[in-house]
């Protein structure tokens, strides 16, 4: 009794383990068979052998192989951009790689005839920047090789060169305020497939702290009832949209377009008015007042009168003492007499 429940508990665990143990064999069953296949490929040329983009493939020395950490070798650890469609700037950084190891990195860039040459570096955090001067390049492959004494293990990254292109930020950007609406228009922009116009979307920052405006494939905005007292400054950014080939990064912004707030002059008019009329009145006021003012401010300096002026040129102390009544003007009285009467 003791041993048949005893027995049945040891089914049950038995049982518990395979369920839990399950999924851990179909996954360890899964990445075995990949990676079988994946030991398969060639390392001739790595140009020959592009079967799928956008997929870390992994090569081992050995069956076994140099065990490097899951999460030391990811995607995010590494990224590709072509700028301006012949800017190929690639990055790196492999913080967590096992410091006993050592990297290579290669860099291949492969077009239809042609592979150039793969850059090797040996960086754990670097980047390098190549200018591509086949423009048939389809493909960049991405390889590190990490090795720990004879073991290594090598891992690929292919891109679609048209999957990575971060779009030049919009040219031919004109921004104008007429009739009160705000008007910007920008030109299509260019990339190696030259897509159509539909492929692209933008993002308008018009500098006014409102949300950035999304289009879609437009290449006109259109503003209404632009607010006249506002400073515009407009920039935008472009990308390739979902339903195209392209990167899903944004491009950098464009120069910014500075529109002056248009009632500037009329402030400035309304300011000189305000300010003008009453200067010009103070100034009416200041002169009409001048004289009295002259007068508060600098009074005259008294003289003395004529009469006084020749008594002291002459110095005459005699004078001085019993002054000369002024000359009394003789009343001359003239007698008319009325003769016409009595003749
Ligand atoms: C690697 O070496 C650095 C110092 O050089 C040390 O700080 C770090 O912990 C080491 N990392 C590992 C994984 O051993
Ligand atoms: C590579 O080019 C990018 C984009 O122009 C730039 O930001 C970066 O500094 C360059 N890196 C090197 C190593 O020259
Ligand atoms: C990886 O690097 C090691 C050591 O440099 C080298 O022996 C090995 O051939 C390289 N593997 C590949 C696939 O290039």
């Amino acid at each position: 009794m003791r041993d048949s429940r005893h027995n049945l508990t040891k089914r049950r665990d038995g049982r518990r383990l395979t369920m839990e143990l399950l999924p851990v064999f179909w996954i360890a069953l899964v990445v075995l068979s990949s990676l079988q296949t994946e030991t398969e490929a060639e390392d001739a040329d790595v140009c020959q052998d592009i079967r799928r983009t956008n997929h870390l493939f992994e090569k081992r020395s050995s069956k076994q192989g140099l065990k490097v950490e899951a999460a030391a070798v990811k995607e995010r650890n590494f990224q590709c951009h072509l700028y301006a469609t012949e800017l190929l700037s690639c990055s790196w950084s492999f913080p967590t790689l096992q410091n006993d190891t050592h990297l290579s990195v290669y860099i291949s860039v492969c077009s239809d005839t042609v592979q150039t040459l793969s850059h090797m570096l040996k960086e754990r955090v670097g980047s390098m920047n190549l200018t591509l001067s086949d423009h048939e390049s389809e493909n960049v492959i991405l390889q590190f090789n990490v090795t720990l004494q004879r073991e290594w293990t090598v891992y690929s990254y292919i891109y679609d060169i048209d999957e990575i292109e971060v779009l030049s930020p919009p040219q031919d950007i004109t921004a104008s305020i007429s009739n009160g609406d705000l008007l910007v228009t920008w030109s299509k922009p260019m990339n190696r497939k030259d897509s159509l116009p539909d492929c692209f979307e933008y993002e308008l920052d018009l500098g006014d702290q409102e949300e950035h405006k999304q289009m879609d494939t437009s290449l006109t905005y259109t503003l209404s009832n632009a607010n006249p007292s506002h400073t515009y400054r407009v920039k935008i950014r472009t990308k390739v949209s979902d339903l195209c080939t392209g990167s899903s990064l944004w491009s950098a912004w464009s120069h910014t377009i500075t529109l002056e707030r248009t009632d500037k002059l009329n402030l400035l008019v309304i300011i000189s008015i305000s300010l003008g009329i009453p200067m010009i009145l103070l100034a009416l006021l200041l002169l009409v007042r001048h004289q009295r003012v002259l007068e508060v401010l600098f009074p005259p300096i008294p003289r003395p009168p004529q009469k006084y002026k020749g008594f002291l040129e002459k110095n005459d102390i005699a004078n001085f003492a019993y002054p000369a009544p002024p000359a009394e003007p003789v009343e001359e009285i003239t007698e008319v007499e009325d003769t016409d009467k009595t003749l």
